[in-house]
């Protein structure tokens, strides 16, 4: 019965935001949510790219603006890794929990933001991804200045997927200019046929 509220996606089982037992948690929430409210298509995106380029087994990544944790479960589940998802908002956290559980996994979760990240959380990691993570203008400083801790960190590759908005095409250029970076373009046809970016940072 609930099938149909289910995305099957490279061994993951995801919730969507019409699945009874995520309903059930968004009735004990109200008030604003900074879009940590479903699972993003761009996250899709990154997944597809991991699949492809996988990182190395056991790594320690971070998961930044995390929302439901898709990408970082994805990496636990498939690759092995550790992985911690930080994210602003306290109200994505039963989401993140209920996700985590459906999978198996021991993704852990931190309510922080970006610009709480200092280099000595930033050295217990080697990689960095995000998803939709850049939507407003105000949000491409402080992700900026995240990479430019994470690159004087132990941080090999940082990854953030975006639908292509202007802010995230802003940090595209601020990266272009003075770190080595690329811009991958990233086609997916399942669970949806789209097209996404992704920033790939390589530090080292
Ligand atoms: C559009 S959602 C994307 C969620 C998830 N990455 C995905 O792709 O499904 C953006 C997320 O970034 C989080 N966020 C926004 N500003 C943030 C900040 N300054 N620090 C950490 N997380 C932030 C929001 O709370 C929200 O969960």
């Amino acid at each position: 019965m609930t099938k149909q509220h289910i995305i099957n996606y490279l061994g993951l089982k995801i919730l969507k935001s019409t699945h009874p037992k995520v309903r059930k948690i968004k009735r004990t929430q109200t008030g604003h949510s900074a879009h940590g409210n479903k699972v993003w298509r761009s996250s899709f995106a990154l997944i597809e790219y991991l699949d492809n380029n996988p990182l190395k087994q056991q790594s320690k990544v971070l998961e930044i603006g995390c929302g439901w944790g898709i990408t970082g479960l994805y990496l636990t589940k498939n690759q092995n890794a550790d992985v911690t998802g930080i994210d602003t908002d306290s109200s994505v956290q039963p989401y993140f929990e209920l996700q985590n559980t459906m999978n198996d996994c021991a993704m852990k979760f931190q309510q922080r933001s970006f610009e709480s990240l200092i280099g000595n959380d930033l050295q217990n990691y080697q990689y960095i991804v995000g998803s939709d993570i850049c939507f407003w203008d105000e949000m491409t400083k402080p992700l900026f200045d995240l990479i430019q801790r994470a690159i004087t960190s132990n941080i090999k590759k940082i990854l953030i997927a975006d639908p292509g908005r202007p802010p995230f095409w802003e940090l595209c250029d601020l990266c272009a200019e003075t770190y080595n970076s690329e811009i991958i373009t990233q086609k997916i046809d399942t669970p949806w046929k789209s097209e996404k970016y992704i920033l790939a940072i390589n530090t080292q």
